[in-house]
């Protein structure tokens, strides 16, 4: 099996190569490509990446290229993780929406338009080249804002799911404080990415899930009863809320419920960015020790922690046959045996958190939305499970935000800034005219480099 990683100069690699060493019965990789325009950064962390395998005894290659026609050339599974503009440009998304007033963060509000529209131009031009070089290949898309590059990919007709580990996270706390295995919990978690909510909690009866996962009793009250300072300090809201909602809320509804809070806090301190600059520096200090050998504790303060479990367990469920019944480590939930691959024959499919068409499951949105809830995944790719009716606290947000998103999609296919005004003023946190056409001047003047059309 040959994979190859876009961006795989990230400092977040050495992550996915600890998973793909850890969990290679699950996906056996021959070949891991590590494809990077940055030939400094790739030759660091492709050498720990190495290290790492070497030292697992993982006897798949890893090999660095910074041409992404040929390292992506015969893949079964593209991962992409890039960020257009790096950090650089991710820092002036979290700061020039402050001045109009508005959340200054990488993917919700304006900063996440400003990155949207760098980034599926981009996106796309990569996955024709997958499409021309590999057309069987799988396109797991990590690459923020993953709802609208998902979308992109997905209406151009590529075979993509979108990944994101905020689900996977919130699996593992919760299976933390339940004493038991992540495994084994299954979430009902629902919405866009970056706007979930966990409505129940469900641990398999032992002798594993079945095919839906979600048997079980729902456990949501009771940790909610018992540890429910401790989950709302984990997400960045008040308690009270949680109990009122009797649900988790992911730690990116902080931006819509406490929106005002939120500006306040990221006036008076260094942008998230700059944080991540930093620890990104140090990284690549570690990472270019020849005696470092595995990913350093340090890597855990960035938020993807988990990344590679979704992703091994994702990109082994798509890839199908050589994958064992049982549920892989870190898959959302597990089991079951699915019949829908292309050909007809079984094949392998778990019940993973991922963002896919919405295809009429939540009701209230168009089928070409992208949603992120549990699906069946196999073969023939991401299905999502059905989702018990949601009450209009939340089908009104999550409508006009996947009507953002379409909006955001069609200003980053098309470009120009009337689209790019509409879409600012159909964001739920912004809305509003005048600050709507600030925050486009804005928008276009701190991206000019990165937009054709500007
Ligand atoms: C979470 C999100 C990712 C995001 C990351 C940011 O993992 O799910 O989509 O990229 O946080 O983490 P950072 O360390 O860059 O702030
Ligand atoms: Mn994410």
């Amino acid at each position: 099996m040959r994979l190859a990683v876009v961006g795989g100069g990230s400092t977040y690699t050495p992550e996915l190569a600890e998973g793909f060493a850890r969990l290679r019965d699950t996906l056996p990789v021959d070949e891991l490509v590590l494809v990077d325009p940055d030939r400094e950064r790739l030759a660091l962390v492709g050498g720990l990446a190495r290290r790492i395998f070497a030292r697992r005894g993982h006897p798949g290659r890893i090999t660095l290229t910074g041409d992404l026609d040929a390292g992506v050339e015969g893949a079964d599974a593209v991962l992409l993780q890039l960020r257009v503009g790096g950090q650089a440009a991710r820092q002036e998304d979290e700061r020039w929406p402050l001045e109009c007033g508005c959340v200054g963060q990488e993917t919700t509000g304006a900063g996440g338009l400003a990155k949207a529209l760098r980034t599926v131009p981009v996106v796309l031009d990569i996955a024709e080249r997958v499409r021309r070089r590999s057309p069987h290949a799988w396109i797991v898309d990590f690459t923020n804002p993953v709802s609208i590059v998902t979308r992109a990919l997905l209406t151009a007709g590529h075979r993509a799911v979108g990944l994101c580990n905020v689900a996977i996270g919130l699996q593992r706390r919760f299976a933390a404080l339940l004493g038991t295995d992540p495994a084994a919990v299954s979430l009902d978690h629902v919405g866009l990415n970056h706007l979930t909510w966990v409505r129940g909690v469900r641990v398999a009866p032992s002798g594993g899930p079945g095919p839906g996962g979600g048997e079980g009793q729902d456990l949501l009250p009771k940790l909610l009863a018992e540890h429910g300072e401790t989950l709302a300090d984990a997400v960045g809201l008040p308690h009270a809320l949680l109990a009122r909602l009797g649900a988790v809320p992911s730690y990116y509804l902080r931006y819509y419920y406490r929106h005002d809070a939120v500006v306040r806090e990221q006036r008076e301190k260094p942008s998230r960015a700059a944080e991540v600059a930093g620890i990104e520096r140090e990284l690549l200090e570690l990472y270019a020790d020849p005696a470092l050998d595995h990913k350093p504790e340090l890597l855990s303060r960035r938020g993807g922690a988990y990344y590679s479990e979704a992703a091994v367990a994702l990109t082994a469920a798509l890839l199908g046959p050589a994958v064992p019944r049982r549920a892989a480590p870190g898959a959302v939930t597990g089991g079951g045996t699915d019949r829908s691959g292309a050909d007809g024959t079984p094949a392998p499919a778990r019940v993973q958190v991922v963002n896919t068409f919405n295809e009429g499951t939540l009701p209230f949105l168009p089928d070409d939305a992208v949603i992120e809830v549990p699906a069946q995944v196999g073969p023939g790719g991401a299905r999502p499970l059905p989702v018990r009716p949601l009450e209009p606290l939340y089908t009104g947000l999550i409508a006009q935000v996947a009507a953002y998103e379409r909006l955001a999609l069609d200003a980053a296919l098309r470009g120009g800034r009337d689209r790019v005004f509409t879409a600012l003023l159909g964001h739920p946190l912004i809305g509003q005219t005048d600050r709507a056409e600030r925050l486009t001047d804005a928008l276009i003047a701190h991206n000019r480099d990165h937009l054709a059309w500007a």
